[in-house]
This record gives structure tokens, C-alpha cells and sequence, in this order.
């Protein structure tokens, strides 16, 4: 079994998307104590003794524990923020708001008393605003509360164009940027295909209805599904987030960040390039985009304000 670091990590939220979170996190082995956290009576009990029996397969040493109790969680050093209700099909993630927006303010109250030096990543829909309430909520810099859109989406966009040419996914690089809906930015100017980019590989119709169905792979997942929305790819972007900041790894990702002027954009959260390390937020990476590159961030960031508008 391999050395554990003294850290907690609590997951809220003990659904779909928050057991794939916490099993991910000890099967990685990010921290020595995992607390799952949910206020259906008994389901993160059940779900976390069930994963600590998994441990004894697979060889991990973190301990997870299964609570209905936020005292549980105090002294986290990341909470991740999955706590909330997903999509059926025909609804819009705006469409979830103010139900989450209400779970949001009174998980933040917690994480706000009891784990004060938390990093804190949030996955609940709508994404933008939620992760925008629990800044505010926490009182949090912005340094130390991202949100996890752009490496799903990015992740969706690499796999089609994977698909498309029969390579690798490992060989595909691409970012999404923007907002977590209808508005988010394929960066096709920064896609490649190991560093050829994909404009000289591609007709300019194959990569648009490349671009349409990564803008509609959320709902693509959840019209097969029917209740629920995807887990597994949404799941393992957030722990990618997780361990880049738990193992100061640097990465380069694209997360929901505070902009503070970056990009012409200011006090509003929007999908960007960030490092993340032991720091958080380390940086906002700022690159050169085209004027409809631009203008389509600026536009995106604007549904975001709207739907904050929305929320009072
Ligand atoms: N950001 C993204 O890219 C992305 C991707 C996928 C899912 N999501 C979102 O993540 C959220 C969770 O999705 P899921 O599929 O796991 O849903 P789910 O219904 O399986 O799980 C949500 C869980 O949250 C719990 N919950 C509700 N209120 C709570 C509270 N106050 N404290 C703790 N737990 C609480 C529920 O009891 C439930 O177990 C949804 O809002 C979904 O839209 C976001």
C-alpha cells in the first residue's frame, strides 16, 4: 500500500457524481481521510462502507466515511461540491438554479465555518452561478473556489475528434473554454492532433458538427439516461482538478475561474486556462484568441451574468 498524505477531502453530495468522486479520490490515493457527505439518511453510509470494502481489493489507504453530519467535515483541506439535482431530459442546466442554488448557500455556510482554509471545487449545475454563489457564500478568494466545466468539455471535444480520426485520445489536445452550457468556446485555434492543427486535418463541416455535439454532450448522456446525467467523465475531470491542487502538480487545465480583468472580463466566473497547484488558482493563463474567439467568451460570460441576474 502506498504512503497516504494527512489530508481531508470531503465530497458533498454522495449521488452519482459524488461516490464516483470520492472512490476516484482514494483510488488515487489523495488523501488519508475521504468523508462523503449527503443528507439522505443512510445512502453515503451504505455507499462509503461499500468502498472501504473495495480498498481491501484494490489496495488503497484512505478511509472514507459515509455522514449526514456537516461536523464531520470540518478541518477539510478540499471539498468538492457535487450536492444538488441533475438534469432529466428537456431541461436546461438553468433550469436546476434555484433548487441548487438553495443547497449551494447551505453547504457553503459549513464549509465556510468549519473547513475556513479549504480549496473548494464545485460541479453542480447550472455550474457558473453555483460556483459564483459559493464564492460569495464562503466569502473564499477566488484563488481557492474553481469550478469543473472546461475539462469535461474538453474531454468531450478530444473524444469526438478521436473518434473522427482513429487516434489516440492521448494525442488529441483541445481546450474548451466559456461557460458550462450552450454558449462554451471550442478553442479549434489551440486543437490539435499531436501539434498538427486540426483546421489542416479537418473540413470546416465535419469540425463545426464536431463542435455541436461537444456544445450538446451533456444532453446527448442524458436523453440515453433518462433520470440522471453523466457521472463518470464529470467525475474524473473534477478529481483531475482535485489532484492537480493536492499534489501541486501545476497543471495547466481549463477551469471556471474569478476573472478579475483577464480576458476584458471582470467579476464574473468564466471557463479558462488556470494552473493549478497547493495554491489553488495559481494563475489565469491569458492567450491569444481570435476576435470571434473573444467574442464569443465575452458572449458567454454574459449568460452568465444573466442567469446570476436570475438568481437576485
Ligand atoms: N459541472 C459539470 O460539468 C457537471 C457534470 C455532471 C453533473 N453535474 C451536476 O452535479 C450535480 C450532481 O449530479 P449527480 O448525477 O450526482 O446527481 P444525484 O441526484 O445522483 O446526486 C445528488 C446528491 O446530492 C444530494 N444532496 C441534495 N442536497 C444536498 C445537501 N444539501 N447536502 C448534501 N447532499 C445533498 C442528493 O441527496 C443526492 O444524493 C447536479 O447538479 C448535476 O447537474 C455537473
Amino acid at each position: 500500500m502506498s504512503q497516504i498524505p494527512q489530508r481531508k477531502i470531503t465530497v458533498v453530495g454522495a449521488g452519482y457524481v459524488g461516490a464516483t468522486c470520492a472512490h476516484l479520490c482514494a483510488q488515487k490515493n489523495l488523501a488519508s481521510e475521504i468523508v462523503l457527505i449527503d443528507v439522505l439518511e443512510g445512502r453515503p453510509q451504505g455507499i462509503a462502507l461499500d468502498m472501504n470494502q473495495s480498498a481491501a481489493v484494490e489496495g488503497f489507504g484512505a478511509r472514507v466515511i459515509g455522514t449526514n453530519d456537516p461536523k464531520d467535515t470540518f478541518g477539510s483541506d478540499m471539498v468538492i461540491i457535487t450536492a444538488g439535482i441533475p438534469r432529466k431530459p428537456g431541461m436546461s442546466r438553468s433550469d436546476l438554479l434555484s433548487t441548487n442554488a438553495k443547497i449551494i448557500l447551505s453547504v457553503a455556510q459549513y464549509v465556510r465555518t468549519g473547513s475556513p482554509e479549504a480549496h473548494v471545487i464545485v460541479v453542480t449545475n447550472p455550474l457558473d452561478s453555483m460556483v459564483h454563489l459559493c464564492r460569495v457564500a464562503t466569502g473564499f478568494p477566488g484563488q481557492r473556489v474553481t469550478g469543473m466545466a472546461g475539462v469535461l468539455d474538453s474531454a468531450r471535444f478530444r473524444t469526438f475528434l478521436a473518434e473522427e480520426f482513429n487516434v489516440s485520445v492521448e494525442d488529441v489536445t483541445a481546450f474548451v473554454l466559456g461557460g458550462h452550457g450552450d454558449t462554451m468556446v471550442p478553442l479549434v485555434s489551440y486543437t490539435t492532433v499531436s501539434g498538427i492543427p486540426i483546421t489542416q486535418l479537418l473540413a470546416p463541416d465535419k469540425l463545426e458538427a464536431i463542435v455541436n455535439r461537444t456544445r450538446n454532450g451533456g444532453a446527448e448522456i442524458v436523453a440515453f439516461l433518462k433520470t440522471g446525467s453523466a457521472y463518470y467523465a464529470p467525475s474524473a475531470a473534477a478529481v483531475q482538478m482535485a489532484e492537480a491542487i493536492a499534489l501541486d502538480k501545476k497543471r495547466i487545465l481549463p477551469c471556471a475561474a474569478w476573472l478579475q480583468g483577464e480576458y476584458g472580463l471582470k467579476d464574473v466566473f468564466c471557463g479558462v486556462p488556470c494552473k493549478l497547484g497547493r495554491h489553488g488558482l495559481e494563475q489565469v493563463l491569458e492567450v491569444t484568441l481570435t476576435a470571434k474567439e473573444r467574442a464569443d467568451l465575452h458572449k458567454s460570460a454574459d449568460a452568465v451574468r444573466d442567469t446570476m441576474k436570475a438568481l437576485g
